[in-house]
């Protein structure tokens, strides 16, 4: 779906860039350069030339503007000899511009590439630092960075095919990758307690979505994502934790999230159960419609192919290592 809408996004670009250069070529040939206050208008028109290469720079980068700036280069060419076929002077001034237009495109061209991949390498640094995070976690609870990716990719699936728009998807991805952090703040006798846990630690254990909370939204950045991270063990309706949200109270990031990870913790072995197939995951997920989950979630849950889950889950297989706890 996302490579669709980014085709469709290009199409689209290079439409508006195709009606540019020809709103343009036709205005410069069709404006006359007689009498004098039409030469006026029409030597104004002509530096209309400059936008095709710098829209075309910021919607395809540098090829695109070199491309672009090709094409006007024959049009304005053209145009120069077939209307002043012996005015040397003339043709001299059209150069002067021509050499303008190249310029734009090739430095618009060269600037926005180096913005593209500017901002690139700051996306893949944040990337690292989130992953940083889950690492530090999952030196203590083993294998949790492998689940917060297999959870993140899910939910992010089921992001996309519920429609969420790509801005929103990005601080959901977060929000998964990140949702058990605040684990970091639970001392170790709990936090890796072979046994269950008894009721007083469990409070304790219980208090990891706040302590998530606090440590993502003194982050900008992760502000969105440290509302998900608080909401991710409430329940539809309302009997999860830490606040009872209920309903439409969940944030939407949230209510993806219990679904990617239910059918992440029933498909994965761990110490307590052996790992389900995609067909009793469904079964399970499905009968929890509207008391775990969101039922329009399970919804786009069921409509999705088991192969997009299934190749998901060979992306990041686990070690053998599980966490001690299920909470
Ligand atoms: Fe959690």
């Amino acid at each position: 779906m996302e490579r669709n809408s980014e085709a469709f996004g290009k199409r689209i670009n290079l439409l508006i860039l195709g009606c540019m250069i020809v709103l343009v070529s036709l205005l410069h040939f069709l404006i006359p350069a007689e009498p004098h206050t039409l030469h006026k208008i029409h030597i104004v028109l002509r530096k209309l030339y400059f936008l095709p290469p710098v829209m075309a720079a910021a919607m395809f980068g540098l090829r695109g503007a070199i491309f672009t700036t090709l094409v006007i280069s024959v049009v304005f060419i053209s145009h120069a000899i077939f209307k002043w076929p012996e005015n040397y002077l003339e043709q001299a001034n059209q150069l002067g511009e021509f050499v303008g237009f190249w310029l734009a495109g090739l430095v618009s061209g060269y600037l926005f590439d180096r913005q593209r991949s500017l901002m690139e390498s700051l996306s893949d640094a944040n990337e690292e630092t989130l992953l940083a995070l889950v690492s530090a976690l999952d030196m203590r609870e083993k294998n949790t960075r492998l689940h917060s990716q297999r959870v993140r990719d899910y939910t992010l699936l089921l992001a996309d095919r519920h429609g969420v728009p790509k801005v929103e998807r990005n601080i959901i991805g977060i929000g998964a990758l990140l949702h058990d952090v605040g684990k970091i703040a639970v001392p170790d006798h709990i936090l890796l307690k072979p046994a269950d846990l008894t009721e007083e630690e469990q409070a304790e254990m219980r208090r990891h979505p706040m302590e998530g909370y606090r440590l993502l939204q003194r982050i900008g950045f992760l502000k969105g994502a440290a509302e998900m991270v608080y909401a991710h063990h409430e329940h539809y309706d309302g009997n999860g934790y830490p606040r009872g949200l209920k309903g439409d109270e969940i944030p939407l990031g949230a209510r993806l999230f219990m679904v990617a990870d239910v059918y992440d913790a029933i498909t994965s072995s761990r110490p307590y159960h052996s790992p389900v197939d995609y067909d009793a995951a469904a079964n399970e997920i499905f009968s929890k419609s509207g008391s775990h989950f969101d039922p329009a979630v399970v919804e786009t849950f069921l409509k999705i192919d088991s192969k997009a889950w299934l190749t998901i889950a060979e992306r990041y297989q686990d070690s053998g290592a599980y966490p001690s706890t299920s909470i």
